[in-house]
């Protein structure tokens, strides 16, 4: 999917006004003789040229015009509509939907814009249920050197150890899809990049009819579990845990509004 502007680029249109150069965040663009040349070692594949090209020499589809943009009011709508699920259907949706889903990601910023963000998917009942066998394996060794018991008071977990041992998923509530979002350690703004992908994928769950659940609990358990790590994943670090599904109970109410700040400097 990379972008090659020097490939893209048609000539016979460019007026020489300079755009390229300006907007081009790397400096891979010198205007040569009336013409861009291109420094293709500097080139990230942003695609800035051509997004800002007003000959559109590089060949590109034209944005939305803003009357297509959803307003303010509609998108606000969808932000209040997203609420974290907790019980999901156990209707398992399919390779191809979870594909639309994740399809929004070709949309989604990163830092030095090398999107290289791996989703990887685990989907249905037995799947998400492997994942849960260790963490009771874990919890068994606890309960028997009495390390749980500590470990409830100290954290204030007790009730949420207590139902893991009677059989209940707290971890991954029975959601038929879990989604791991990775992003190469050497990405040196992976972690951002990784939590507006899943960020940006929640949002777009929300027009599917489909629910989702943060889990913070996946990604810091993450580490000790090497049975949850695949060698797809080698060289990347975790940034986000989704589970996703269709809600099996469903919100009705608008959230109780939360506090931030605005400090005006
Ligand atoms: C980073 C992050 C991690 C979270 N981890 C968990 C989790 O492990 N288990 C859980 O039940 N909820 C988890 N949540 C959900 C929060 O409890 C929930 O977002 C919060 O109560 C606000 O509700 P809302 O998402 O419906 O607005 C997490 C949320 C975030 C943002």
């Amino acid at each position: 999917m990379r972008f090659y502007p020097e490939g893209a680029f048609d000539q016979s249109e460019c007026t020489g006004c300079g755009i390229c150069e300006k907007v081009c965040p790397t400096g891979a663009i010198e205007i040569q003789n009336g013409y861009p040349f291109f420094k293709i070692g500097k080139c990230i594949a942003c695609g800035h040229c051509g997004v800002y090209c007003p000959a559109n020499c590089f060949g590109l589809e034209r944005i939305p015009f803003p009357e297509d943009i959803c307003s303010s009011e509609k998108y606000l709508k969808l932000l209040e509509a997203r609420r974290s699920i907790r019980y999901f259907k156990t209707i398992i949706p399919s390779e191809e939907e979870i594909s639309n889903l994740l399809s929004v990601l070709s949309q989604s910023p990163t830092g030095v814009n090398r999107q290289r963000i791996t989703v990887r998917v685990v989907m249905g009942s037995e799947a998400v249920e492997g994942l849960l066998k260790p963490v009771k394996r874990l919890l068994r060794i606890l309960d028997y050197t009495g390390i749980s018991f500590l470990i409830g008071k100290l954290t204030g977990m007790s009730g949420y150890l207590r139902k893991l041992r009677e059989g209940s998923d707290v971890i991954f509530r029975e959601a038929p899809v879990v989604l791991f979002f990775h992003v190469p350690r050497s990405n040196i703004t992976g972690r951002t990049d990784g939590v507006i992908a899943a960020s940006t994928v929640m949002h777009h769950a929300v027009t599917f009819g489909y629910g989702t659940l943060w889990n913070g609990i996946a990604e810091k358990l993450y580490q000790l579990f090497p049975s949850w790590h695949s060698s797809d994943t080698k060289g990347t670090r975790l940034t986000a845990v989704l589970c996703m599904g269709y809600p099996e109970i469903t919100p009705e109410w608008k959230a109780p509004l939360r506090d931030y700040m605005i400090k005006w400097c």
